[in-house]
This record gives C-alpha cells, structure tokens and sequence, in this order.
C-alpha cells in the first residue's frame, strides 16, 4: 500500500493526492484522504484506482486544511470496497488512520473492542486499530502517547499513520516490519511509504529503525520506540529527483523505465572498478577474510528478481567455483535448508520491502549464515538486515512488472560473482578485467535492442490475438525464456510459458500445434554445442506448425531456414546474452497488452511490493 502524510502550509489535499499518484504502484485498490480541520475530520475514499477519488473530490469538494493523510489500498483483509478503503476514523470521528500490512492477532483484538461495545463498520483489521486509539485516548491526550500504546498490542507487520482532529497540526506515524519514511522540510514535513510521497518538495530524508513511532509537526520531528524512549535515526539524501518519478514524455512508466536501462547498467557499474581492471565494492561491508570464508552461496528471491537469481547461478558457480543454489524466497525456510556460517545467502530485490525475502533473511541469520543483499531501494527494510549490501543503480522502478530492474540485479550479481573470484583468486585479473570490459559494452547493446523495437512492437501487434505463446531458452537463455514469459502474463493475462529447450521433448513438446507462436533464444556459438542443439530444437517444434520467433546473434546463419521472424543480437559472450536478449521480450509483452487495451503499469491483481507472506 502507498501512505502519506503531511503538516505544513501547503494544501494537505494537493500534496497527499500528488503523492499517492506516485506511489499509486504500491496498491489501486482503492484511495482515500482524511483532512484535519477546526477540530474536524473529513474524509472520502473510494474502491479503485486513484482516479475514481479524483471523481469523487471534484465532485463533493473538501474544506481547505494543512493537515493530512492519505492511503492506496492493496486489500488483504476485507474486499477493495468504499467502505473498507482506508483512512478509517474511530466512533467519534476524531482519529482516522491508514495501515500497511497485516495485524495478526486482528481476531482476538476485534473481540475484545466487541466486548466493550465498539461496532465494527469495516471487514479490515485496520479499523480496531482506531478502536483501540479511542481506549488509548481514554487515559492521555497525547496522540502519540496514545500510539505507542496502541503500537504495544499490535503483532504482525504495520505502518501505521494518524491524525487527530484535536491536534490539527500533529500527524504520527508508526512502523514495524513495513516501510515509513520522514522527509524534512521546511515549516513542513512529510511521511511516506517511501521517497516518492514527498520528492516534489524535499530530498531530504529519514531513516526510521524497526519498531519506531514519529510524530511531526510544521517544525518538529520527534522519534521514540513504543515505550517512548529517544530513538536514533538516519538521515539520508536523495539523490534522484522528481522527474524521475514521473512519466517524461511515455504513455506508461514501463516504457520508460525499458528505455532506461542503458543507463541503469551503467549506472551500476560506475564507480565499482579501477583503471587497472580491479573491482571495488567499497559499500559491500563483508571483509575479504569473510568472503574466502565462502563455500556456498544461495540466492534468494521473488519473482523477476528469482529470475535474476537464476541467472546469477551460471556466472557465480562458473567464476567463483563456489557452489551455488537459488531458491524461491516463499520456499526457502520451509524446507529446512543447510546452512551454517559459511554460507552466504545472497537476496535479490527491486522494492527491498518483499515480505517473502524479509522472511528468509531472518531464517538465514539465525541459522548463522552471512546475508548479503542487492537492492534497489536505498533505506528499505531489506538492507538495513541484512549483513552486507550492494545496490544497484537502476532509480525509482515505477511500473509493477520489473524491467530496469531485472537487468541492474544481474549487473550487481556480476561484480559480486567477479569480485569474489577475486578475492578468492579463482579468477586472474587480466581475465575479470576482460570480463569487465565486456560488461561495460552492454548499454550500447541493450541501446540497439531499443533502437530496433519497431520490428517487436510490429510482431506484437500481429500476435496479439494469440491465446498461448511459449518461451524457449538454454543455460541462462532458459531464465531468460521464463522472464519473457512471466512479463506477457503479468501484463497480456494471456497463458505463457517458458521451458528449457532441451527439456522440450520431455512433454511440453506436447503442446505445439498449427501456429502456436514459440520464442527461442538461441545461445552465442561455442565450444559447448548449445547453439547446434537448441537450432535442432527449432526445427523440431517449426515441423509440428510452430510459428518461430528466433532471437539469434548477428552472424548466425544456421537459424535463417527455421525462423519465421528473426531478431538480431549482438555478439556478446554467453553469459552477458540476457542482458540483451531480455528487452525485446519486454517490448513485446508491452506491445501485446497495449494491443489489447491492458493498463500496462499497474496490472490486475498484481502490487509492486508484496508486503505480505
Ligand atoms: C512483486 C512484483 C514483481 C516482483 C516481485 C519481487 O510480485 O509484482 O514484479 O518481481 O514482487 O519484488 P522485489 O521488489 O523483491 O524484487
């Protein structure tokens, strides 16, 4: 879910709204707003995305206020309806309060506010907590007192924001497990789920800890724990600005955000090797003595980020000689994994706020094994707990299906890869400069993918009554295949699959009939053969009527017969291929769903950050 929060000068109204919009990402299942004024609440919120609020104020306008806070639902408990959107307001109408995550001893507590004889209005385990702020309120005026008093009761994982029609310039927020950020402004100052609430008027921002209550006025930010003791906090800098947050001339964040990733790779390389071909992470916070300690490595993850994780596999075991497993962070604990203290789990995250991989780095740490995240968001829960960090550089990732990021996280598994077979000198310096070398060539490659995405948008729109499309690839063509997939049923909700190709005639060969339309990506020639074996594999699926769509390097003549449509890579060593291979696929999902009339940034059903298990 997305939250806001503002004191200051400004209309509440303006800037809460401006700031749900950029975050709208987080959830659209529903909007509200809560304003604060002349010892007043007033509310509206609506089931849907944003636009159906915009309706709804435009048509029954609010007073002016300077105080506010506001909510973008993502619905766990209870339907996305009007009335179970957020704020919710108590009995009396004095407090309203908006909720990220999920209270898990709702049931116990919601039985407990029967017994006293509170009414609930809603299905959501948001509204006790109002309930439970009108006890609280019973026995100090102080609302933040009051919160930690709520906060003290409460199990699972919240941020929770407050205002009260007492206090019209006092809003407080709570966090435990879930994302709340405080930007510092002048006369004015701001809480978010993240940055993007408040990038328009601050980049300066704090860091709160786990377990943390902030109350903020016009010109105060005070942070305690739950019992009310001084808290330390972190105050950071952004260094991206608003329009990075914005659309900049695309129809949808997603395009721009695929347009960027030239400069999301190289951003992430910048400044993390020397002249002399030697990489430097310096904010790795894991000592070289730790890292020769290595002798497994698991990568964990969500999603496209998994997916990256299964690309990172094949460099990883094949630079470092470590061995190394991925795993699906939703799996991973349950399955009793082997680890000890020289293990190092590696976990993958575009948001750095997946409750799945929060999860598994608890699991990992208290068995004692090394945690080392790549994140794309600076301040998120992720890295704060983990061991060690590496992010990546990709900006703000907008739009719900991943793209900067899935090519900025292999970027960063790279130099890790790299960097520890430096240190473990399992690779010699000219060689991982060479590497290097190659790596710093990709955002010229990836930028031709782009140039020539007419020809993929041109096919999408030929293919887009297609009910069925597959996705072949090999070694780290097959994550590839599995990526491409998972974008056209994000974004086209159409059936999509990607297989390995040499698995092909194990079964899902099955499934090939009279133009069915097959993506393969084909692997650079080599030593190892793959190229031969997957164009045999071609031939087999175009001999059962398969409509080809090969992904070839330039110069591969030996696919020309067998495809129906070819696009063109450039030469690069196997390894790096997903790095351009993957973005024809995502202008080509994005195409397909554009075809169909899809919202391509925020797809049904699905939230950028899941932030529950
Ligand atoms: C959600 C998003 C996916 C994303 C996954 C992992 O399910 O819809 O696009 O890949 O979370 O997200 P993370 O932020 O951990 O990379």
């Amino acid at each position: 879910c997305g939250i806001v929060g503002y004191v200051g000068e400004r209309s509440a109204e303006d800037v809460v709204i401006g700031g749900l919009r950029r975050m709208e990402y987080r959830g659209y299942d529903s909007a509200g707003i809560a304003l604060v004024l002349d010892g007043k609440i007033v509310s509206a919120k609506k089931a849907g995305k944003l636009t159906n609020l915009d309706a709804e104020l435009a048509a029954h306008p609010l007073p002016q206020a300077n105080t506010g806070i506001g909510h973008t639902r993502w619905a766990t408990h209870g339907a996305p309806n009007d009335r179970n959107a957020h704020p919710h307001l108590d009995q009396t109408g004095q407090v309203a309060v908006v909720h990220n995550g999920i209270i898990e001893n709702f049931a116990k507590l919601r039985t407990e506010l029967e017994g006293l004889g509170y009414e609930m209005v809603s299905e959501t385990d948001t509204e006790i907590v109002a309930h439970l702020l009108q006890e609280a309120l019973k026995s100090t005026d102080d609302l933040s007192d009051a919160v930690r008093a709520v906060c003290r009761r409460l199990e699972g994982a919240f941020t929770l924001v407050f205002c009260d029609a007492r206090h019209p310039d006092v809003v407080v927020g709570a966090r435990r497990n879930s994302p709340l950020v405080v930007g510092r402004g002048e006369g004015e100052n701001f809480l978010g789920s993240d940055v993007a609430a408040f990038i328009e008027y601050t980049r300066e921002a704090i860091e709160l800890g786990q377990d943390q209550v902030v109350t903020i006025t016009p010109n105060d930010i005070v942070v305690t724990d739950f019992n009310g003791n001084p808290a330390e906090t972190k105050d950071y800098h952004v260094d991206w600005d608003v329009s990075a947050a914005e659309k900049g001339g695309f129809d949808w964040f997603m395009l721009k955000e695929i347009d960027e990733q030239p400069r999301a790779v190289a951003d992430t390389l910048l400044g993390r090797h020397s002249v002399d071909g030697r990489l430097q992470l310096d904010e790795m916070r894991l000592s070289d003595d730790e890292l020769r300690e290595v002798d497994k490595i698991i990568v964990i993850a969500c999603g496209t980020s998994f997916y990256a994780a299964m690309v990172a596999k094949y460099a990883i075991e094949h630079w470092t000689r470590i061995p190394c497993e991925v795993e699906l962070a939703s799996e991973f604990r349950y399955r009793d994994p082997i680890l000890d203290k020289s293990t190092l789990v590696v976990t993958i995250s575009q948001s750095g706020e997946t409750m799945d991989t929060i999860m598994a780095i608890r699991y990992a740490r208290q068995q004692r094994a090394r945690v080392l995240s790549i994140c794309n968001t600076n301040g998120s829960t992720i890295p704060r707990e983990s061991d060690a960090v590496l992010y990546t550089h990709a900006g703000p990732e907008i739009a719900v299906a991943s793209t900067k990021g899935f090519l900025s996280q292999i970027v960063a598994c790279y130099l890790l890869a790299l960097y520890v077979a430096q240190v473990k000198g399992t690779k010699y310096g000219d060689e991982i400069a060479s590497i290097l070398a190659e790596i710093q060539k990709l955002p010229a490659g990836i930028q031709r993918m782009l140039d020539e995405g007419d020809q993929v948008r041109k096919l999408a729109t030929e293919l887009a009554g297609s009910r069925s499309i597959l996705f072949l690839g090999r070694h780290v063509g097959y994550p590839v295949a599995l990526e491409g997939a998972l974008k056209l049923k994000e974004l086209a909700y159409i059936h999509a699959e990607g297989f390995a190709a040499g698995e092909l005639k194990h079964g899902p060969i099955a499934l090939v009939e009279e133009g069915l339309p097959v993506f393969v990506v084909v692997p650079p020639k080599g030593r190892d053969q793959l190229q031969e074996k997957t164009v045999s594999s071609i031939q087999e699926i175009r001999a059962r009527g398969a409509r080809t769509i090969v992904l070839a390097e330039d110069g591969d003549e030996d696919v020309v017969p067998y495809a129906d449509h070819l696009i063109r890579l450039p030469k690069v060593p196997t390894l790096l291929q997903p790095l351009v291979a993957t973005v024809p696929l995502q202008i080509f999902a994005c195409e397909f769903a554009n075809q169909l009339g899809h919202d391509i940034d925020q797809p049904r059903n699905l939230a950028k950050s899941v932030t529950v298990e």
